[in-house]
């Protein structure tokens, strides 16, 4: 509990020196080279939670009586996978999807509430006509209204409404209840069909299509983005996709063999042939801040006219996200402030945002709390500073709103919940052991947004782990809850009108079904001596050395001599990184570090004499290290957490 509080201070008082932007532009889309308004004042928010299907301690077949939940419409356990979704075209409601548990044997009735399953939640406390305040969508779904590939269960991740009401996509399918609304009494399993949402990946048009993941509805509501994992050599690697939905009645070829929806006009958002954000020109390297470098795909913004991702950083080790416009390619940094960013969600009117961010939490400081450095060593550590962000199941993320313009001076967004000052235990909606998940969104009016949060369990907590663990004070315990959170300050926007997005994005790469993409440019920078120079002073010599089959960048050392890119703060000392992959998941990183930033925000980063070496394994993000890594910013000290911590 102590350390805990401790944490939970320090990430409060850390609040000036950190939480100011960088000296980069944060808007580099040059449309908008107009200084920035003022940030905003904290507004008003209120925050309640959505009611969940009654919880049964333990899990066995029949535990779900008519004791539990006397409408014989289902129960999950305390720990339910539960990930909220987006709301409904009327704001009144919102799909989720979670794990049903305790149903009884079939021939029961009730024996169908098992397992994951998509459903609605009223956010208006009211209920449907049975009483309940929710009701599932795919539950009892007769077998020949499922057109998917048969699997044992089914992933509904990201569950989002298309506008129509009638239509959701979960995971990678689709829940269609034909003519009827999905909250209508008319929209039973009879009336409802499943899917499947296939992107070819053969040149034959054979087998199941590419493993995709992460699927988000534009707001036009005919185009997709999505990713999918690709292993190449000993690496894992995400290729990004913007593509057309479209239903096809009768395939003649691949699976499923039935109606499904294909993925056309596929366009490959991340790709070789794109301008690479790093680049050598003889032995200089230079950085292009206008290259749109799609790491991760988060969705699109509310008008649709922008896509979000996770990139390639701007600072060291400090992962943030990007908007690039799908028409131009103009981009924004949406991000600035260390720590680790990856859900983003924009309001219909892209005047906000909300983010799920360890900001706050101290957590990535000793990586990324020196503001300003040229990010050359992430080359190799972007993975390990991007696993930084969880212990396994407990994620670091908090809900944080900001304006269209992002952290700027002393702004750095407000924290929806005010998580980052709570009491650790308390189970109050500002407790720091209740971490937020992907996504959080927003309502279609723009007043409300919903999101969730995970309790923190064993082994992140409890046992050898300094932090104890809390119960939980939710309904049956429950260590999952689906929050809504109120801006009662705005008044509802108007129903937005989106133009369907071109099919052709004109600054990416169109897919072929069946190619090989080779690893982007950047990657494969040769053995040699290069030179940054810094854009008002000084400069770093980087010495890169590859691996002995020469197919990937081992080695990489920095050294900084008064290096400015704005005259305001210099940066002088080394950095020496090694990376060693074993197998796809497991990095390693023998890291020294001695720098010293002086001028604004003076900071200090330094390594143990005998380096800094830490082991992540990508999978379940368990920090393991020996040694140290620290940085002092402005006072203050950040570590590395305890190993397994
Ligand atoms: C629903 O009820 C809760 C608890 O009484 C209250 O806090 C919340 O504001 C209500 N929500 C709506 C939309 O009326
Ligand atoms: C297509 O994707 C599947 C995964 O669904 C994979 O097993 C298969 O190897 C891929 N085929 C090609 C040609 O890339
Ligand atoms: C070089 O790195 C690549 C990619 O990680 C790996 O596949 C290859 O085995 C490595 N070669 C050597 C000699 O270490
Ligand atoms: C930088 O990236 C932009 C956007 O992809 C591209 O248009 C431009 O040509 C690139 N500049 C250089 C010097 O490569
Ligand atoms: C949690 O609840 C259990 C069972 O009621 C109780 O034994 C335990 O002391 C509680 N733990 C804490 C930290 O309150
Ligand atoms: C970099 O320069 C040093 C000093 O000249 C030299 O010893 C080293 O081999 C060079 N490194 C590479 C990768 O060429
Ligand atoms: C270091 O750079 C600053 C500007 O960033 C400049 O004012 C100063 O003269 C430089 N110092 C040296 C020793 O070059
Ligand atoms: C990196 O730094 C460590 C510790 O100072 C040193 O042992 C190692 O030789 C350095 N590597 C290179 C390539 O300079
Ligand atoms: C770090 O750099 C400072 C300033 O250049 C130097 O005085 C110090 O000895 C260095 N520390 C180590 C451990 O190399
Ligand atoms: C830390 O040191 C121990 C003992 O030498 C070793 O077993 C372990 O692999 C090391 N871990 C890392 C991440 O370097």
């Amino acid at each position: 509990m102590l350390l805990v509080s401790i944490a939970a201070f320090l990430a409060g008082a850390m609040a000036s020196p950190v939480h100011k932007d960088s000296e980069r532009p944060l808007q580099i889309d040059p449309s908008e080279h107009a200084p920035p308004p003022p940030p905003p004042a904290p507004e008003l928010i209120e925050i309640s939670r959505l009611p969940l299907p009654p919880v049964v301690a333990d899990e066995n077949e029949g535990a779900c009586t008519v004791a539990v939940n006397p409408s014989r419409t289902g129960c999950t356990g305390k720990v339910a996978s539960l990930q909220g979704g987006t709301f409904l075209p009327d704001d009144n409601h919102v799909i989720a999807k979670v794990r049903f548990a305790g149903a009884p044997a079939a021939p029961d009735p009730a024996s169908i509430y098992t397992g994951e399953h998509v459903i609605i939640v009223k956010t208006d406390n009211s209920t449907f006509p049975n009483g309940d305040p929710w009701k599932c969508l795919t539950c009892g779904i007769p077998k020949e209204n499922n057109h998917a590939i048969p699997v044992e269960s089914p992933d509904y991740a990201y569950p989002q409404a298309f506008a129509d009401g009638k239509r959701v996509m979960a995971g990678f399918y689709i829940i269609d209840c034909g003519e009827y609304d999905l909250v209508s009494p008319d929209c039973v399993p009879e009336r409802t069909s499943i899917y499947q949402i296939r992107l070819e990946n053969t040149t034959d048009g054979s087998g199941a299509g590419a493993a995709i993941r992460e699927l988000r509805i534009h707001p036009d509501q005919v185009h997709l983005g999505l990713n999918s994992f690709t292993f190449s050599g000993n690496s894992l690697g995400q290729s990004t996709f913007f593509a057309r939905l479209q239903f096809n009645a009768a395939p003649t070829t691949g699976l499923p063999l039935g109606p499904r929806y294909d993925l056309a006009h596929v366009n490959h958002l991340m790709h070789s042939g794109l301008s690479p954000p790093i680049y050598a020109v003889g032995d200089e390297l230079h950085f292009n801040h206008s290259a749109i470098t799609v790491g991760e795909l988060r969705g699109f913004s509310g008008t649709g006219n922008e896509v979000t991702y996770v990139g390639y950083p701007v600072e060291s080790c400090n992962i943030d996200v990007f908007a690039a416009d799908l028409r131009t390619g103009a981009l924004r940094r949406l991000t600035a402030h260390p720590g680790y960013v990856d859900p983003v969600q924009m309001s219909p009117d892209d005047r906000l945002m909300v983010i799920m961010d360890t900001r706050g939490s101290g957590r990535t400081e000793f990586m990324d709390g020196m503001r300003g450095i040229p990010p050359i060593v992430d080359l190799l550590t972007t993975t390990v500073c991007s696993s930084v962000r969880n212990n396994g199941q407990r994620r670091f993320f908090q809900p944080w709103l900001l304006d269209r313009y992002g952290d700027r001076g002393d702004y750095y967004g407000q924290e929806i919940n005010g998580a980052s000052t709570g009491f650790a235990g308390s189970g109050g909606f500002d407790d720091p052991e209740w971490n937020g998940g992907a996504d959080p969104w927003f309502s279609n009016d723009g007043t409300r947004i919903v999101y969730y949060q995970v309790q923190t369990i064993p082994p992140a907590c409890g046992g050898e782990n300094p932090l104890p663990c809390s119960n939980s004070s939710e309904p049956g315990g429950r260590r999952e809850r689906l929050m809504i959170a109120h801006l009662v300050e705005r008044s509802p926007l108007p129903a937005r009108n989106v133009m369907p997005m071109p099919d052709v994005i004109p600054w990416a790469v169109p897919y072929v079904p069946g190619e090989t993409v080779p690893a982007p440019a950047y990657l494969n920078l040769k053995s040699g001596n290069y030179t940054l120079k810094g854009e008002v002073s000084g400069s770093a010599s980087i010495e890169i050395i590859e691996n002995d089959s020469k197919t990937a960048i081992q080695m990489i050392k920095v050294g900084f001599d008064n290096f400015s890119d704005d005259g305001l703060a210099t940066l002088s000392g080394t950095q020496n990184i090694t990376r060693n992959v074993e197998g796809f998941t497991i990095n390693t990183l023998d890291w020294y570090s001695n720098l010293t930033r002086e001028g604004i925000w003076p900071s200090r980063q330094f390594t143990s004499p005998a380096g800094f070496h830490m082991s992540i394994y990508v999978l379940t993000n368990l920090f393991e290290a020996n040694g140290t890594l620290v940085t002092i910013a402005e006072g203050l000290t950040f570590r590395q957490p305890q190993d397994g911590t």
